[in-house]
């Protein structure tokens, strides 16, 4: 709606409550009694003080009346988002914890994976899984999904559909694996990652070598010329466990380290995100931070599958970016709030081990469930926080809601910042999806899903 200030943005809603979220220079900002306004397009258009009301009620022309007020016991947070999960294994997810990484992947994920050739199964899955993490909060997700490029496709087109922001990769990997019935050549890898263009709003490819041990080095070159030459985003694993790296040695003798391998093949790159990282010297972070490239911190798969604890306190100060990721199937929970108490547990393991060893804060986790994985997938000039023209990625939190775990006994305390923000300190670590009563998308709410009306 134009004003008389020229300010051509329509407001689509505008909210009064509280706002939590993370700055680039702040873990966790609290504003109290905010109001903040989301255009038609889904963006924020302002985020202000309640006492600057009736200023914007004029520039941006809506009224007070119209102002949806958060209840006592809610809050706005970013939407989170997962840097690291693979959709296809959501069909198994919470099974076959019971090996170490290597073995694992042949037993139970080869197999599974290579029943999306079906395209009917695909589907099933794959709504399963979008739907299941809309819910859990998470607004952003970056997919491994498998080899099958109609299968990818299809989960770009669902993610995009149930309003999901979404990275989406067909996986690549032309070796190195005993399942003959899920396998490419170097050449088919290649062709079909070059198919894999979609043309949706929410949803981006990204070139996804599964992990070093599963490709030639001319596969890995071939890929890192594709997204180099259509500027993608990369995905892959790096440093898990101990007996891969082992073998990255023997398979690439020629290379200093395992990120070398990567780098040597162009694929470290700004858009670059690497999960896991456990066993990586300090050399390979600088790279990492070198190249721009980030990492995916998976601590429910770390610990699962017996890989490793990662160091998060080196990976920040070498000032590597960094998110959380739920590392599905190796990872048994598709909620980003698991990860992120599991990455402060995994992270109170170390210090248990070495009091030295400085804690991650709940805030810090906070930043990396949210902005921090904006940052590690290169979409924190739209997403992560609550910044004007960023878009409307947002949960809304009842910490009261019906059915949920939280027991509030003091709950009509002084409503201060500090106050406040203990309260939900407490309330991050015991609430589960029951919580989160509402879930927005670029400004459009997708949960409580609803469902197509019947004709
Ligand atoms: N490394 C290569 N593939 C995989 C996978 O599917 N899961 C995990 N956790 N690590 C991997
Ligand atoms: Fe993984």
């Amino acid at each position: 709606m134009a004003n008389s200030n020229g300010y051509t943005a329509e407001i689509m809603r505008v909210y009064r409550g509280t706002c939590i979220h993370s700055t680039q220079h702040t873990a966790v900002e609290i504003l109290e009694d905010a109001l903040l306004g989301v255009d038609v397009k889904g963006k924020i258009a302002f985020i202000e003080k309640d006492s600057e009301l009736d200023g914007l009620s004029e520039k941006f022309g809506f009224s007070p009346s119209e102002i949806t007020q958060l209840a006592q016991h809610e809050f706005f947070m970013p939407g989170m988002v997962d840097t690291h999960i693979h959709a296809s294994q959501y069909s198994y997810a919470g099974t076959a914890l019971d090996m170490p990484l290597m073995q694992w992947l042949c037993t139970y994920t080869f197999p599974v994976e290579s029943r999306f050739k079906d395209l009917e199964f695909a589907q099933r899955v794959y709504t399963k899984v979008v739907k299941r993490t809309l819910r859990n909060g998470t607004t952003t997700a970056c997919y491994h999904a498998t080899i099958h490029t109609d299968a990818t496709l299809l989960l770009g087109q669902i993610a995009n559909d149930l309003g999901q922001r979404a990275l989406v990769g067909k996986v690549c990997m032309d070796r190195n694996n005993p399942a003959k019935y899920y396998k490419e050549t170097c050449q088919e890898s290649q062709e079909e990652t070059c198919r894999w263009v979609p043309a949706y709003p929410l949803v981006k490819p990204v070139v996804t070598p599964r992990f070093a041990p599963t490709c030639t080095g001319a596969l890995l070159g071939q890929l890192g010329a594709i997204a180099k030459n259509n500027n993608l985003h990369i995905q892959s694993h790096i440093s898990e466990n101990a007996e891969e790296i082992k073998l990255v040695k023997d398979l690439f003798p020629e290379s200093k380290s395992y990120t070398d391998v990567y780098h040597k093949h162009n694929l470290l790159t700004d858009k670059t995100v690497m999960a896991h990282g456990c066993h990586l010297t300090d050399e390979e972070l600088t790279l990492f931070r070198e190249t721009g490239t980030s990492l995916s911190h998976c601590p429910n798969s770390n610990i699962s599958l017996c890989s490793g604890v990662l160091n998060v306190r080196n990976v920040l100060n070498h000032k590597v970016k960094l998110g959380l990721g739920t590392d599905v199937a190796g990872g048994y929970s598709a909620s980003i709030l698991d990860a992120l108490r599991r990455a402060l547990d995994s992270s109170k393991i170390l210090t248990i081990q070495d009091p030295g060893h400085e804690t991650l804060t709940f805030e810090e986790a906070f930043r990396i469930a949210t902005l921090g994985g904006s940052q590690a997938l290169s979409l924190d000039d739209q997403t992560g926080n609550f910044e004007v023209g960023k878009d409307f990625d947002a949960l809304r939190v009842n910490v009261t809601a019906p059915g949920g775990p939280i027991d509030l006994i003091q709950s009509d305390g002084p409503k201060v910042a500090l106050n406040l923000f203990n309260h939900i300190y407490s309330q991050m670590n015991k609430s589960d999806d029951r919580n989160i009563v509402e879930v927005f998308v670029a400004g459009r709410k997708v949960v409580p899903f609803t469902e197509p009306k019947p004709e």
